[in-house]
This record gives C-alpha cells, sequence and structure tokens, in this order.
C-alpha cells in the first residue's frame, strides 16, 4: 500500500504532483491545521507531513505521529518544529535553505526602498487626492546611497541582501553569531560587529535575517531601538518575535526612529494594534518569499525530503534534512 503524506495547506500543483507520483497525497483546506488539536486528530494516518511556518508541530502533536518517519517544512525557518521531541520520536525534519535567499533578498531591498521613500504614504495623499502640483519639499525621503546598512543574521539571506545593498551603494556592517570567513567579509566589504547594540547605533538602516532562538527573541527591544540614529529605519523579514513589538511601536509613535517595515508578526497573524496607525511605518504578510518560482523551489526541495526519506535513502544523500 502507497505511503501516505499529508500537504496541510494547497501548494504550489507541481509539488504535489510530484508527490503523487510516489505517494497517497492528502492536501489540507488553508488554515486547517492551525492548531495542535487538528493536527493531532489527523497526524496518526501519515507517513510524511509537509507543514506550513503556521502548523504547529509540538511535542504534544508528535505524540499522536504513529506512523511518521518526516517533517518536511515548507520554509527555511523551522521555530515551529520541536525539534528535540522530533529527535526523540526518530522523526526526520528537513527545511528549506537557499532557494529563498533571492526572493526574501530583494522583497527587504523592497521594503527599504518603500519606506525610506515613502511610497506608501505617497499613494495614499494621490489617491485622497491632494496632489495639485510638484512639490519641492513633498515627501523627502532618505537615499540608499553612501547610507550604512547593519545586518543582523549574516546567513545565506543576510549576504543576499548585503550584495544588492552593495550594488546600491551602501556601506555593509553586520553582527551574526560567528564571524564570517575573511572572503565572504572581502566580496560583501562587510565589517562585523560583535555586539548588536553597537551595530544598532551605527546604522541608517537594521535589517533582520537571523533564525528565531532563546537568544534571538526581542533581540530588538527597547534599549536597542534607543541606539538607533532618530532616522533609522528597521527591516524585519526574519521572525515577529525577534521584535519587540511593543517598544517598536512607542518608538514610532515618538519618532525616535525613522521607519519599520515588518513583514512578521510577534503574535502572527495578529498585528499590535500600536504598529497599524504608527508613523512611516509598512506592514506587509508575510510575503517575502512569495514568487512562483521560489514557492516552487520550497515545495521541490520540501517534497524531494519526503521522497528521499519514504524511499528509504541515507540521510547523507538529502542535503536539507
Ligand atoms: C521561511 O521560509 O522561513 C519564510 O519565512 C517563509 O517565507
Amino acid at each position: 500500500m502507497a505511503k501516505r503524506v499529508l500537504v496541510t495547506e494547497p501548494i504550489i500543483p507541481s509539488v504535489i504532483e510530484k508527490l503523487q507520483k510516489h505517494f497517497t497525497v492528502d492536501v489540507g483546506e488553508r488554515g486547517k491545521y492551525n492548531t495542535e488539536e487538528q493536527l493531532k486528530e489527523n497526524i496518526s494516518d501519515y507517513h510524511a507531513i509537509l507543514p506550513m511556518l503556521s502548523n504547529p508541530i509540538t511535542e504534544s502533536v508528535l505524540s499522536e505521529a504513529t506512523n511518521l518517519e518526516i517533517v518536511a517544512n515548507h520554509a527555511v525557518g523551522y521555530n515551529n518544529i520541536d525539534l528535540d521531541a522530533a529527535q526523540k520520536s526518530n522523526i526526520k525534519v528537513a527545511n528549506t535553505p537557499g532557494v529563498l535567499s533571492d526572493s526574501c533578498a530583494e522583497f527587504t531591498l523592497g521594503l527599504m526602498l518603500a519606506v525610506a521613500r515613502r511610497f506608501y504614504d505617497a499613494q495614499e495623499y494621490l489617491l485622497e487626492g491632494k496632489f495639485e502640483s510638484w512639490e519641492p519639499l513633498g515627501f523627502l525621503g532618505m537615499e540608499l546611497q553612501g547610507k550604512t546598512l547593519g545586518i543582523i543574521g549574516m546567513g545565506r539571506i543576510g549576504q543576499a541582501v548585503a550584495k544588492r545593498a552593495r550594488a546600491m551603494g551602501m556601506d555593509i556592517i553586520y553582527h551574526n553569531r560567528s564571524r564570517v570567513s575573511d572572503e565572504t567579509e572581502q566580496k560583501l566589504n562587510a565589517s562585523y560587529y560583535s555586539s548588536h547594540k553597537e551595530l544598532a547605533q551605527s546604522t541608517d538602516f537594521l535589517t533582520l535575517h537571523c533564525p528565531l532562538t532563546d537568544e534571538t527573541r526581542h533581540l530588538i527591544d527597547a534599549e536597542v531601538l534607543r541606539l538607533m540614529p532618530r532616522h533609522a529605519i528597521l527591516i524585519n523579514t526574519s521572525r515577529g518575535p525577534v521584535v519587540e513589538e511593543a517598544a517598536l511601536a512607542e518608538a514610532l509613535h515618538n519618532n525616535t526612529i525613522g521607519g519599520a517595515a515588518l513583514d512578521v508578526f510577534e503574535n502572527e497573524p495578529e498585528v499590535h494594534p500600536n504598529l497599524q496607525d504608527a508613523p512611516n511605518c509598512l506592514l506587509t504578510p508575510h510575503m517575502a518569499s512569495a514568487s512562483y518560482k521560489t514557492r516552487e523551489d520550497i515545495g521541490m526541495l520540501a517534497a524531494n525530503a519526503i521522497i528521499g526519506v519514504l524511499n528509504g535513502k541515507a540521510d547523507s544523500e538529502i542535503p536539507n534534512l
């Protein structure tokens, strides 16, 4: 009998078709598996699950997963999965590194430009009928050229951002758990800061590309926000809880920083009410990797891990385990 795979939400069809060549595949309705209860009810039916980052694959869920061999997350981040519990139950975990770096980096640059040059305020102004004539003092923003970009998290996505920011004429400084190689630093012309606080002090733009861990939760708190220059712009496309949202909202309302763009939120999909009306704050619904190509690549990488594991391939032959 064919093994059974649960894809928790509709994803790019070619990925489902690929899995269907090997297994019986069920695809959940949008949002159906965003609770532990729903996952627990169904998970024992499956040998593999391809969950979204919104699906809590907790210890309690995994305790019901009597047939499960692999969780292949449809994301590079895997803070929705209890890794220790998976390991204890001998369930393999895969993620999707590499394939979304370009898409996320392009989106990050887009957010930087959009906030610094006030795209959305400008559109609102225009649509409200306020554009009467060319204004020499209207919508004065900040150029990227010659500015300093601070990057927290210099993995694949951070480096892809740095490469693009260099092309825009920016100076790059970064903080990371460990220093990247001399070669990478030279290629990106990036200077290392061992303290994220000192980094924050020296930036015109601060962008976050670190995973969510105990160390990075609320890394950007009231103190760090106070250290940022008044004109500086914060961008977060990593995970919401890396930023203390209440403190950010306060900083924006008090104009102690210049602006922010957030693609991720502390209690996703909720958005802190004080951020919703904060000045110069652009909010997007966790979509940095949302290009067709990237979402197909993400799905294929996850599907390949499932195909490998369920067909008995050695772990060493599955690069994203
Ligand atoms: C990821 O893969 O972790 C992203 O947040 C999804 O876009």
